[in-house]
């Protein structure tokens, strides 16, 4: 049988998931029951999942959590989180909750400008390219118009347009450089379409220009960037070293000084400081997608920003100056509160709502609190106890249901793990042992 098909997308779902299992997966008898078990009885319901992307076939379900205790600039919040990873919703609530007592995290957005870029090859005088460039200028602010009436409307808009010489690096290379104000929106749409009718006014009117020709003027492609380190938000916590732990098993000034070489070995070391930023992602992820905002996005621009001066290095940065410790984070978030799924996704919708219906500029604040808070939580695990005993703790419940224990057994087994040592082999013996 040909596992190639063409058409495959005008096909009715059932089709498609017909020819999925006939083609793919003829041996599992459950394929189909799998795949429609996850069907939400609600058709309206249903439908919208089904038109946010191509080709859908079922739900992919990811468990929405709550971290509350959350203290932000002096307002309480309950942060939602989508995330299947154990661990990472317990840590992120036991950060809140130590520093709630400690007069919660401190906040501020630093700036929120973005950046979109159209990319061309022009072959000839750079004199005659910048002239042109200077002359076009103000007809390309008003060939957008039309795109940027409403968001201008809002208090956004194009900040600037700059022409970018790159020969250095590319022969003939050169940018159109814009810088964009998009408000509560991610924007990305928006940036986009002025982009391209960036494009398209400059090439457009060259054959108009005396030294220029449009035939020496190649359009490569015009795209949004998502390395925005001048769209950035921080988040800061601050107390005295003496009230840092409730810990007895060490005192405040060695957890201080193992936490803060915890950092440092994270600023200089990459093999450290991709596992370290990548738990501060764990945070700033799971928020990011019960709101509906673009997660590969932020990723891909925060790594960016997290190798900025040459090495990839922590995001977190942590002091201890006349007895005050203070631990922060500055990242670049480019992120929204409407457009796209905010306006759809129920539980997008919900979860913002939960939030108080943050701005673009709030979420920025809530999103970086929930990596500092994460960071933390790791960092405080890793120096004390290891994260071994809190993660397998949780991990447990899902080792029990990959063995699908029933109520009694779960009640039992917990019971047992409270003073046992969780592993994945004596979860297992227990499990047999019990059954037994
Ligand atoms: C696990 O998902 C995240 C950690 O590895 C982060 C860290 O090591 O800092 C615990």
């Amino acid at each position: 049988m040909s596992k190639y098909i063409s058409g495959f997308s005008k096909l009715s779902k059932s089709d498609k998931i017909n020819w999925v299992i006939d083609t793919y997966l003829p041996k599992n008898e459950n394929a189909k029951s799998i795949i429609t078990q996850y069907w939400n009885t609600d058709e309206k319901l249903q439908n919208l999942h089904d038109e946010f992307i191509e080709n859908t076939i079922t739900n992919y379900y990811l468990p929405l959590g709550v971290a509350p205790n959350f203290l932000i600039n002096g307002r309480h919040y309950t942060i939602p989180m989508a995330i299947e990873e154990s661990s990472v919703v317990a840590a992120a609530s036991k950060a809140a909750k130590f520093w709630l007592d400690r007069g919660g995290f401190k906040t501020e957005v630093v700036s929120t400008t973005k950046i979109g870029q159209v990319h061309f090859m022009y072959h000839g005088d750079f004199k005659h390219l910048k002239a042109y460039f200077e002359f076009i200028k103000p007809q390309l602010l008003t060939d957008t118009k039309p795109i940027t009436k409403n968001m201008e409307r809002r208090g956004g808009g194009i900040s600037d347009i700059e022409l970018v010489n790159k020969t250095n690096s590319l022969e003939n290379y050169y940018q159109l450089h814009a810088s964009f104000e998009t408000q509560d929106a991610m924007g990305a749409n928006f940036i986009n379409s002025c982009l391209e009718q960036f494009a398209k006014t400059f090439k457009e009117h060259a054959d108009d220009f005396e030294g220029l020709q449009s035939d020496n003027l190649e359009i490569i492609m015009s795209i949004l960037s998502n390395y925005v380190p001048n769209c950035l938000v921080r988040a800061e916590v601050s107390c005295k070293v003496t009230d840092l732990t409730e810990d007895e098993s060490i005192s405040p000034d060695e957890f201080a000084s193992k936490f803060l070489t915890a950092i440092k070995i994270a600023e200089i070391e990459p093999y450290r400081a991709v596992t370290h930023n990548k738990g501060i992602m764990n945070g700033i992820d799971a928020v990011i997608l019960a709101t509906g905002n673009d997660f590969r996005a932020v990723e891909a621009g925060v790594h960016a920003y997290a190798s900025r001066h040459g090495s990839y290095g922590s995001l977190t940065h942590a002091t201890v100056v006349d007895g005050m410790f203070k631990f922060w984070m500055e990242i670049p978030l480019a992120i929204g509160t409407v457009g796209g799924l905010t306006n759809l996704h129920p539980l997008v919708k919900l979860s913002l709502e939960l939030l108080g219906k943050p701005s673009s500029k709030e979420l920025m604040q809530i999103v970086a609190v929930a990596g500092l808070a994460q960071n933390f939580a790791a960092l405080r695990s890793l120096t004390t106890t290891g994260i071994q005993q809190g993660h397998m703790k949780m991990h447990l419940m899902n080792i029990l249901n990959q063995f699908e224990a029933n109520r009694e057994e779960k009640r039992f087994l917990i019971n047992h793990f409270k003073t046992n040592t969780v592993t994945h082999s004596s979860v297992v013996e227990a499990i047999q042992k019990l059954r037994a």
